[in-house]
């Protein structure tokens, strides 16, 4: 297990995050720091105020949102290359997968070679079954605007921090869900690579 940092606060005001948001397709190499890792998932789907609440709204408060990181091979001083579910909870990261995932990331998403030089990908999924327990088909609806929320938090906490990132939704679900090691009944929602804007 590793355990992530607490999140530090931006400076930035939130109409200026809005006016800086966009969808970026060209990341350098640079390095992330482990502070902004650990920003960037808590925003995702952190719990705050020691819980049991988390940083998105969730119908029912259910959180059938599972998120998971492809960190590359010298994407971070501290942790090495692989695949890595995010523990709210604990705040911490578990390895699932070891290795540089991100060639394969890239490919799954049909191709879309500029997510594999960002030095993470932040994946968001979701478990329908948790809420059509209790919504019935409504419930997939709940899930999928639930990752939007999870998602546009973790886009502004990218740019508060000074990177950059896209959201994706276009990919193969079978070969992301191979990729990553998601279980059958985690459906993948967005990729989102993160990282330092390549300027042009
Ligand atoms: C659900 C969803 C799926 C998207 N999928 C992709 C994608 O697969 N590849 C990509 O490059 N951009 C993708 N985008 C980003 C859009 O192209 C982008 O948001 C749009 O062009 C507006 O630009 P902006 O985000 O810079 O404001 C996606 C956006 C959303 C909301």
């Amino acid at each position: 297990m590793i355990k992530l940092k607490d999140p530090i606060h931006g400076e930035d005001s939130f109409e200026s995050l809005l006016y800086k948001r966009k969808s970026s397709r060209s990341f350098n190499p640079s390095k992330i720091s482990f502070q902004q890792l650990s920003n960037l998932l808590f925003a995702t789907y952190g719990v705050r105020n020691n819980g049991p609440y988390k940083t998105v709204p969730s119908a029912g408060a259910l959180y059938p949102l599972s998120i998971y990181v492809v960190i590359g091979k010298e994407s971070l001083n501290e942790i090495k290359a692989g695949v890595y579910r995010y523990m709210p909870v604990t705040n911490s990261l578990e390895l699932v997968k070891e290795g540089d995932l991100r060639r394969i990331l890239a490919i799954s998403c049909l191709g879309q070679a500029f997510i594999s030089k960002a030095p993470i990908a932040i994946i968001i999924s979701a478990n329908f079954e948790r809420m059509k327990y209790k919504y019935g088909n409504r419930g997939i609806r709940y899930s999928i605007m639930e990752s939007g929320h999870a998602c546009q938090n973790l886009e502004l906490a990218a740019i508060s921090l000074g990177l950059v990132s896209c959201p994706i939704g276009a990919f193969s679900d079978n070969d992301i869900i191979k990729a990553i090691g998601l279980s059958d009944y985690e459906i993948p929602l967005y990729v989102v690579p993160v990282g330092h804007e390549e300027k042009e």
